[in-house]
């Protein structure tokens, strides 16, 4: 034997012994060979900076995609009953589709999410005023929100999780709220098929805080129309009484004997056209001690996926798209009326205003921190 076919055979019987070690790795280490994290440029924003977008993939081919700009998930790609995969959350397909303007797909709202009455409330005597973006309220943490901010990240990874950890510091007076605010949000993308959102934020100054994620689902695939037919079930035996420009009166009320009761599971579209415009309520989950609570769950017949949504937050949003107008086009389909729900987690809305509702108040030296978290299955 020349030289070189020793060395070959060194090579080969090298390769067998590494295959063997293969075949007997534990089922962990074998997941995580599967699980994968990739980080690629996006795009610039007009004032100059770079948009990274980030593909988590779980040992069980699930797969979200999420970006620096808005710490926006652009895809969620999950199986069907029969293992195939679909896109299930509205989106585009480029940066610039979303810089252009959007009903907040997929976004990170904050400051505060959902609506303040007249951009007005006071802390400890001082009265402060943020922009206004909703007719005369505050809208999703206003004129630039936390959905159009670009945040800086971090890849995480666990034997049994990807994720990317998002920070965001704001600025004392940022559309008008009070205080530095640090914010990190972190993904996670489990090998339970959990997409977890964890939420922390502290201040320099008493202010105001309410983060939420503002995706927009169809459990059928994105592009597949009507959200109507999705069963809903919602863990809330009461709802924020809202006014005409949907600012809660204050009053909370029973769901029993209206179109808003989703108690026991019922298609969306059953009793969608008794509510003008479709759902945009804020529901009381049964449960406001802070611990992580089954808030929301969703099965669609056609396909099997269901959506379960937990948090330690005390609502939910429920906003079922009636101002999708079809003007949204995103990734090959036509958006329209009734194509997406959202379950915004969240603290009601206007709570800086309203004493009774739990508080949204941060003081310095204290932290808050919140979790929500989607899972995906099929029946
Ligand atoms: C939330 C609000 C809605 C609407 C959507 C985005 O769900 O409650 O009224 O603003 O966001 O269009």
């Amino acid at each position: 034997m020349t030289k070189k076919h020793i060395r070959t055979s060194i090579f080969l019987v090298i390769m067998v012994l590494c295959s063997y070690g293969c075949n007997s790795e534990s089922p962990t280490a074998k997941e995580a060979t599967k699980m994968s994290i990739n980080k690629e440029a996006f795009g610039t924003t007009p004032d100059g900076k770079a948009v990274d977008l980030y593909t988590l993939t779980n040992a069980n081919g699930l797969k979200a995609e999420i970006m620096t700009y808005g710490g926006i998930v652009t895809k969620l790609q999950a199986p069907d009953r029969n293992g195939n995969f679909a896109d299930i959350v509205l989106g585009f397909d480029s940066l610039d589709e979303y810089i252009k303007g959007h009903p907040y797909f997929g976004a990170i709202i904050g400051r505060y999410a959902n609506r303040i009455a007249k951009g007005k409330f006071t802390i400890d005597g001082t009265e402060y005023t943020l922009a206004t973006n909703n007719g005369r309220n505050h809208l999703h943490g206003g004129i630039k929100g936390f959905d159009k901010v670009v945040w800086n990240a971090k890849e995480l990874k666990t034997e049994q999780a990807v994720g990317v950890e998002l920070s965001y510091r704001s600025g004392d007076g940022e559309e008008g709220y009070p205080g530095n605010l640090s914010c990190i949000v972190t993904y996670t993308l489990t090998n339970d098929n959990e997409l977890k959102i964890g939420y922390e934020a502290e201040t320099d100054k008493p202010t105001i805080v309410n983060l939420t994620n503002h995706s927009y689902f169809n459990l059928a695939g994105h592009d597949s129309g009507s959200i109507l037919g999705h069963e809903l079930m919602l863990n809330a035996d009461r709802y924020t009484l809202a006014d005409d420009e949907l600012i809660p009166t204050g009053e909370i009320k029973s769901v029993k004997g209206t179109p808003l009761d989703f108690t026991k599971p019922m298609a969306i579209g059953s009793r969608i056209e008794q509510v003008k415009g479709g759902y945009d309520h804020n529901y009381v989950i049964n449960n406001l001690d802070g611990s992580l609570t089954l808030a929301a769950s969703v099965y669609e017949p056609k396909t099997g996926r269901v959506l379960e949504a937990f948090t330690t937050q005390p609502g939910v949003q429920l906003y079922t798209g009636g101002f999708l107008d079809g003007s949204n086009k995103g990734k090959g389909a036509v958006y329209n009326k009734y194509n997406g729900f959202c379950l915004e987690t969240q603290h009601f809305p206007d709570s800086p205003n309203k004493p009774a509702f739990p508080s949204v108040v941060l003081k310095p030296g204290e932290k808050y921190t919140q979790l929500t978290i989607y899972k995906f299955s099929v029946r």
